[in-house]
């Protein structure tokens, strides 16, 4: 399974391509199956239909559990560290991890949840969110995490759309300096969600919170008397293993579905072979458990590669800027994978915060969620790597489930900026706005995928249509990424950012009419506009043209921004607020009433040279309006 050389790597690469179906049923033979597969792969991308390893039936804990139990009871799956320095860290062994889910799914079954229910998980990052998760796959329930940052009308808008019958929470967690109060969201949230049964909270903050008789329950005490013993469910290949809600081009967030079998297979082969992970080694990931990357490398590959994962509950910059590198030291780290946006905010303190530690144990560094600049690439390099350490630029999305586009640690040659070379099984196509093929290299276009691999996507939940609609659709037969991308002469990739309305917010992907909807919501705005912009720290920054009700000439405009971020924050949540508002009395449009997004985000990106033709405009005399509000 293992790719040892940049020779191995062209030669696994050429068999996945030339066949497919060996290839990975070679990959899938390392499993545990109760069944093996009558055919591997079934698939056309015009419904679409995605098949993998058909018939086949597992249960994807027998894969973290039983299949290495023999070999790693007493090896430590998770080390938890505390947002709180003070507090001790904890280790949990695969023996311990087991009965702890194996209990937790005792209590889901005892509360009714059966196999193909959902199965709401808002949580902060703490070892029972995992617990919560591989529960859920024991026993054969769809768990739909809610990244904790997201506001109660997020969370109930993602229940109901999932028709989750349980939700699993805690009284609140911690951040930083900030206690966040989960339950109380909750209890708004839950005002709207008929098909929540039950709700589960687990004791973290120890802070006062109510609890509704009937509904409400305990963790410690529904764990109280409870079996380790769970037997696994039975599942089929293609069965729901997760439901995880992201943004696109339009208002409202859709259910990315992955299945198991696929998603184990590749999620585990990747992890290997990118990160050249070894048992024994460390490794630290620190995405949130309610994004993809939480999901895929930080829960489910490091546990079926029998790893050892570091957990982290806080921020990187608290009590200290130095966080990162105090928990590396500590617990040895071998393996680091972050976001940019924490690399460049990190970089932002300069090099005092990173002096006290050594560092000396890493071997592999990773980044993930957009693209690397490369004087972050370089400061990483230099001041974390040590100059020694490979970096992983790894290209992906919440609907491929798993890394497409990556070097291989020590392997592949790097480049600053680039995500090197497709993995196995990853057949990209470069195509220009009409969908022809740019072939060969030196080219630039929207990238795409041509034919399935095991963990992509299989549907948007309850609604197949909108799921082809957005991938499918815009270039016939094939996958359509959202990303424009660059092939360099040497046939590297260069990942050049969204070209669609999604932007890009501290590696958190929004839709720029998400957040629309969201300053729609106020009740003094009349309409508005969000484009992105580059921003130091965070990538992309949002900047909101937003047209006040009386045309604004009524309103105090420090206190209008003010409560226009409130509702954003109340309707998303915190990551949506914008950045920058600017008050307008009108938005540029064409003729025929569409927002001319183009000129809006030239002024945003401070470029105002060549805003091209606006005599076309309905309301030419508002661009000059919108540049002097904007400091030109
Ligand atoms: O634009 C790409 C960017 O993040 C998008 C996917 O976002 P999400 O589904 O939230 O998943 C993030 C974690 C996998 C992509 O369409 N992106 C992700 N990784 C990179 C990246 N852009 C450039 N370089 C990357 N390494």
């Amino acid at each position: 399974m293992r790719i040892d050389s940049l020779t191995t790597y062209f030669q696994e690469y050429e068999k996945s391509i030339n066949s497919p179906e060996k290839f990975w049923e070679n990959i899938a033979e390392n499993f545990y199956w109760r069944k093996k597969w009558s055919k591997v792969l079934e698939w056309n991308f015009d419904e679409p239909k995605i098949k993998w390893f058909l018939d086949a039936k597992l249960n994807i804990t027998e894969n973290i559990f039983e299949r290495n139990l023999d070999k790693l009871a007493q090896q430590t799956a998770i080390i938890w560290e505390s947002n709180n320095p003070n507090e001790s860290s904890k280790h949990i062994s695969y023996q311990q991890l087991f009965s702890e889910v194996s209990q937790f799914a005792n209590v889901l079954k005892n509360q009714g949840v059966k196999k193909g229910d959902r199965v709401a998980i808002y949580m902060p990052m703490v070892p029972e969110a995992v617990v919560a998760m591989l529960a859920c796959a024991r026993i054969g329930a769809i768990h739909s995490v809610v990244f904790g940052g997201f506001s109660a009308q997020s969370l109930s808008d993602r229940i109901i759309d999932a028709e989750a019958k349980i939700l699993i929470t805690a009284d609140g967690g911690f951040r930083g300096s900030k206690t966040i109060n989960l339950k109380n969201i909750v209890d708004e949230a839950l005002e709207k969600c008929p098909s929540i049964e039950k709700c589960i909270v687990l004791e973290r903050t120890k802070k006062s919170i109510q609890m509704k008789n009937g509904r409400d329950i305990w963790w410690h005490q529904a764990i109280e008397n409870i079996s380790i013993h769970c037997e696994a469910e039975e599942m089929d290949s293609e069965d729901m293993l997760f439901i995880l809600y992201t943004s696109g081009s339009t208002g409202k967030p859709k259910g990315v579905v992955h299945t198991i079998a696929g998603y184990m297979v590749y999620t585990q082969y990747t992890f290997e072979n990118v990160f050249q992970y070894n048992r024994g080694d460390i490794y630290f990931c620190t995405a949130d458990v309610g994004w993809i990357t939480g999901h895929s490398y930080m829960v489910y590959a490091p546990l079926l590669a029998g790893g050892t994962m570091v957990m982290f509950e806080g921020v990187p910059n608290y009590p200290h800027s130095g966080r990162f590198w105090e928990i590396i030291d500590k617990n040895k780290v071998t393996h680091f994978y972050t976001a940019p946006t924490a690399i460049r905010s990190l970089m932002a303190n300069g090099l005092e915060p990173i002096k006290p530690y050594q560092l000396t144990t890493l071997k592999v560094l990773g980044t993930v969620g957009e693209p690397i600049n490369a004087e972050a690439w370089h400061w990483y390099h230099t001041y974390i790597g040590k100059e020694k350490c490979p970096i992983v630029d790894t290209w992906w999305q919440t609907e491929t489930g798993g890394i497409m586009i990556s070097p291989l640690a020590g392997i592949t040659p790097t480049k600053p900026t680039f995500a090197t070379l497709p993995l196995p099984g990853v057949q990209l196509m470069i195509v220009d706005s009409e969908g022809n093929e740019l072939k060969g290299n030196a080219v630039e276009g929207n990238l795409c995928i041509k034919f399935p691999f095991p963990s992509m996507i299989r549907t948007t939940y309850g609604n197949h249509e909108r799921c082809k609609q957005t991938y499918f659709s815009t270039y016939k037969n094939l996958y359509f990424t959202g990303d424009g991308a660059k092939r360099d002469e040497d046939g590297y990739y260069r990942i050049l950012g969204r070209v669609d309305d999604v932007i890009n917010v501290s590696g958190h992907r929004l839709g720029t009419a998400e957040v629309e909807n969201a300053i729609n919501e106020h009740p003094l705005v009349n309409e508005s506009a969000v484009v992105a912009y580059p921003h130091d720290i965070k990538g992309q920054g949002i900047y909101a043209f937003v047209v006040l009700e009386n045309e604004g000439k009524t309103h105090e405009i420090t206190a209008m921004k003010a409560s226009i971020l409130e509702t954003v924050n109340k309707i998303i949540g915190a990551i949506a607020k914008p950045d920058k508002i600017l008050f307008c009395s009108g938005l540029p449009k064409t003729r025929s009433g569409k927002i001319m997004r183009r000129i809006l985000r030239k002024i945003a990106e401070g470029d105002i040279s060549n805003l091209g033709d606006i005599t076309t405009l309905l309301n030419p005399e508002i661009v000059e309006e919108i540049k002097k509000e904007a400091g030109f």
